[in-house]
């Protein structure tokens, strides 16, 4: 018998910019950052959401002017698709990334790079990182939630069976330019709703990230540029140091601070079809684990509170219907996604719940009876607060 451990060791950059106006002239931030390889001259194909297209009327020909204006890259031009979870549901848009990168003969030296939301983001990302087995990808996340989280994330992917994201990988992108421009244009509720994941963000790595949110809730509802900008660079940022300095960027270990409140989250959205938003299901995720945290004793019930309040201060929901559907046993389905939370990750069933505010605990089992109390708990806080106000 022969054999060999061979250790393979991967240094990989993270590249994460935060600008604004990224394709005005005179903006050199896209150009330094796609250095071509001195080989030849650079491919970049660009794909472009559709609704940001329809946001920004000039961009796609301020996209062709920027490239005529700088050296060393063979602009391949724009193609606009559809995005939005649609986009995640079924193969026709990630085929059409496909034909683009083949039409185009975009090569592992190449670039793809991708304007819009998180759903667009994730197909396009999977068909970069799938076409030649990865060719290079710079995003330019154009929504809250993707700016503050999953743009700066290294995963990509679609949904199938019913599931989210269960065909997908991990690919570090090239490089995310988080362009502030971007982030002004999404209709005012949904642009409050990514805040949510700066909320989380901050609840399991940053209780001074926290407390600023609070501080700040009232300018976040109000959407003030300035305030909005920093809540999501410094959400960014945290997700970034998580994956960048956690010890586990591709996930193999069982635990995912990341994913706080999205167990719950995962199984609602699936449950609704999809009609309850990424952001809208992680609130209702977040503010169940966090009563549940109070629940088993782990923080208080005015902390818990605090969390409860901020969500609601940004207009988030704290309970959904869905969680009354229940399946032929009498089991909430809801808690049925805990099994598949567990398939999706591998291993031991592992649920972050809060030791304290800016700190999480990974725990191994969920109580039934007790979520459903946090369950009612919640449906009940956000009614009692209508009538005291
Ligand atoms: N890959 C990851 O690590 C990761 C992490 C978290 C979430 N996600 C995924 O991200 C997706 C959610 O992302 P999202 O919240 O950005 O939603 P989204 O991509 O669905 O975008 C929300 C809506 O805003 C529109 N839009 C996008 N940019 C706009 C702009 N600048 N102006 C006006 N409208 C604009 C979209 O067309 C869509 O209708 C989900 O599929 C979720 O699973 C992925
Ligand atoms: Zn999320």
């Amino acid at each position: 018998m022969s054999g060999t451990d061979y250790t393979i060791s991967l240094e990989i950059q993270h590249r994460i910019r935060f600008t604004r106006g990224a394709f005005e002239r005179g903006n050199g931030i896209l150009a330094e950052l796609l250095e071509s390889d001195g080989v030849k001259v650079a491919k970049v194909l660009v794909f472009l959401e559709q609704a940001v297209a329809a946001a920004f009327p000039d961009l796609e020909s301020q996209i062709g002017d920027y490239f005529a204006g700088v050296s060393g890259f063979d602009f391949r031009g724009v193609r606009v698709d559809v995005g939005a979870e649609d986009c995640k549901r079924d193969e026709k848009v990630l085929r059409r990334v496909w034909d683009g990168i083949e039409e185009e003969k975009v090569d592992r030296h190449s670039y793809v790079v991708c304007i819009g939301g998180g759903a667009f983001l994730d197909v396009v990302g999977f068909g970069a990182a799938t076409a030649h087995r990865g060719v290079r990808m710079v995003r330019f996340p154009t929504t809250t939630l993707s700016q503050d989280d999953s743009g700066v994330g290294v995963k990509n992917g679609i949904n199938a069976f019913g599931k989210k994201n269960w065909i997908g990988s991990f690919a570090v992108p090239y490089a995310v330019v988080n362009d502030f421009e971007f982030l002004h244009t999404q209709p005012e509720n949904i642009r409050r709703d990514g805040l949510v994941e700066a909320v989380k963000v901050a609840l399991v790595r940053d209780l001074a990230f926290f407390e600023w949110l609070e501080e700040h809730a009232d300018l976040l509802y109000e959407l003030k540029a300035a305030v909005l900008e920093e809540a999501v660079e410094r959400s960014a940022i945290q997700h970034a140091e998580h994956i960048a300095k956690g010890g586990d960027p591709f996930e193999t270990g069982s635990s995912r601070p990341l994913d706080f409140g999205h167990w719950a989250a995962h199984k609602l959205e699936q449950i609704t079809d999809f009609k309850l938003s990424h952001a809208e299901a992680v609130s209702v995720g977040l503010a169940l684990d966090t009563v549940y945290s109070w629940r088993t004793g782990r923080i208080t019930e005015e902390d818990a509170q605090r969390v409860l309040n901020i969500l609601l201060k940004l207009g988030l929901p704290l309970y959904h219907e869905g969680f009354e559907q229940r399946g032929v046993n009498g089991k909430r389905e809801v808690v049925a996604g805990l099994e598949e939370f567990r398939e999706h990750l591998g291993g031991e069933l592992t649920v972050l719940l809060l030791e304290d505010l800016g700190k999480g605990e990974d725990v191994h089992e969920l109580d039934e009876a007790v979520l459903d109390e946090c369950i009612e708990y919640n449906a009940a806080y956000r009614n009692e607060l209508l009538v005291r106000v």
